[in-house]
């Protein structure tokens, strides 16, 4: 029987306790799709599951993670407009199709095993097809979460019209994506960060129409009236939690939204505002958003595609446990890492090349990423080699403009030749074929 590789969470005060396991490859039931999995990214929540802050119950040996992108690889005698090799994701909640959540019990990564894996049988009822763009599985995964929570933030209640305002807190992934969305949607957008560099970065590069660092400006709702002529926000994306939720409120203009997200920080008891009185003294609503719907996340998706939004995926990583913890460690930490290398956004799990012909195949970078095929690597490496790869200190296999920090790079002979044939692809699956580099291919 075929095994893949399952990550799950055999204890749960820190990232120690996450392990690999062989399993079982499962088969697309009547109704489902065999998803291999391309992408996963990461969000803060699967670091609050990992240390056991997380406020909502997780089950025990959960495989984490909500978020990924793949393709179809198996498709079930009833799952009705499916095809292999349709690029798909699904929503955090296979329950969540429309309307408001109704339960945590199944959310992926929590109550439910979640995506940390190389395959996933899916519902067809709660899969995505993904429309043909420019966009790599990594960023299509880090549109999971943010992109459902982003749009029931910005359209769940009263739909954002152009020329609103909207305040976002944080370049964090959710943050981003509402800054993205709302931007391209017509809106003013004021983005607060406690780094100067991540705001510059925000502004040159998403359009962001002011910015605050919220360490120089601690009365920072003060400031968004100032800039909003005492208008105040229609829409505040509140990822931070008690200690911000004053000033949200204070930012927010008459009968305005605040979309209570996040639960980053928090203030003692007893100094915890009057939020009742607050929002009342405004007219506002408080209106609290647990992710999207998959109705929601197709909007998402949809404009998304269409305008081709690109999302912000910072930093890749690969799909080998030490590469994983190191992922989430990242995400817990919040710092840049290098110089001029911002966490803005979210980081993915073994990216891909996507189907983009300058690529090469993604089941290729896979398998230099997974424990499994450390031994094949090696037995590889002249093969590579001699079709002009040559080695770096770290990464995965990709080309120069795509990772610069690869483990593997091609040369400009190589890569023009993967650009103008697609079929380099079934060339280097071939290549791999007597080596057993992967049994993926199967
Ligand atoms: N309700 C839901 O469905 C839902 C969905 C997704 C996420 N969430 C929650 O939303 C929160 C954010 O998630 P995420 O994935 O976007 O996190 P993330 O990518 O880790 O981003 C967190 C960002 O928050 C900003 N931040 C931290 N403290 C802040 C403060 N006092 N004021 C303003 N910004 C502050 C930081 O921005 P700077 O570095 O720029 O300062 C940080 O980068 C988490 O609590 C997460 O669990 C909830």
């Amino acid at each position: 029987m075929s095994t893949h590789t399952v990550y799950r969470f055999t204890s749960r005060n820190g990232f120690d306790g996450l392990q690999a396991f062989q399993e079982p490859i499962p088969v697309a039931g009547k109704y489902e799709v065999l998803v291999k999995v391309r992408s996963v990214a990461l969000n803060y929540r699967d670091v609050a599951i990992a240390n056991s802050t997380y406020p909502v119950p997780v089950k025990d040996l959960v495989i984490p993670c909500s978020d990924m992108a793949g393709e179809v690889v198996q498709v079930g005698e009833l799952a009705d407009g499916f095809s292999i090799g349709d690029r798909v994701i699904s929503p955090v909640s296979h329950a969540m199709l429309y309307g408001p959540a109704k339960d945590h019990i199944n959310t992926l990564g929590g109550l439910k095993d979640g995506v940390l894996r190389e395959y996933i049988a899916l519902p067809a009822h709660a899969t995505i097809k993904l429309p043909k763009s420019s966009h790599s599985f990594a960023q299509w995964a880090s549109l999971v979460t943010t992109g459902g929570t982003a749009w029931n933030s910005l359209y769940g209640l009263v739909p954002l019209k152009p020329g609103q305002t909207v305040l976002v807190l944080g370049t964090g992934g959710v943050s981003l994506t509402a800054l993205i969305l709302a931007k391209a949607a017509g809106a003013t957008v004021i983005i607060t960060s406690s780094s100067d560099d991540k705001l510059e970065h925000v502004k040159s590069k998403y359009g962001a129409d002011y910015t605050i660092n919220y360490n120089t400006h601690p009365n920072w709702g003060a400031e968004v009236q100032r800039i909003t002529n005492g208008q105040g926000v229609d829409n505040v994306i509140e990822i931070s939690g008690t200690g911000t939720i004053e000033k949200s409120i204070e930012a927010v203009a008459w009968g305005g939204i605040v979309s209570v997200i996040g639960f980053l920080t928090t203030v003692p008891k007893e100094e915890m505002p009057d939020v009742t009185l607050l929002t009342l003294l405004k007219g506002a609503t408080l209106r609290a958003v647990l992710s999207g719907s998959k109705q929601q996340l197709e909007d998402a998706v949809a404009f998304m595609g269409s305008r081709e939004l690109q999302m912000p995926v910072d930093k890749t990583f690969g799909f080998n446990r030490d590469e994983i913890i190191e992922a989430l460690k990242y995400v817990e930490s919040g710092k840049h890492i290098g110089k001029d290398i911002q966490r803005l956004g979210q980081e993915c799990l073994f990216d891909d090349p996507g189907d983009d012909p300058q690529h090469l195949p993604f089941d290729f970078t896979q398998s230099f990423n997974t424990s499994r095929s450390r031994r094949p690597r090696n037995h590889l490496k002249p093969v590579l080699e001699q079709q002009g790869a040559f080695e770096t200190t770290q990464g995965v296999l990709n080309t120069p403009e795509r990772c610069p920090g690869a483990r593997y790079q091609l040369n400009s002979q190589t890569h023009r030749y993967a650009q103008s044939m697609r079929s380099m692809k079934d060339s280097l699956v071939d290549m791999c074929r007597p080596v057993q580099l992967s049994s993926f291919y199967e």
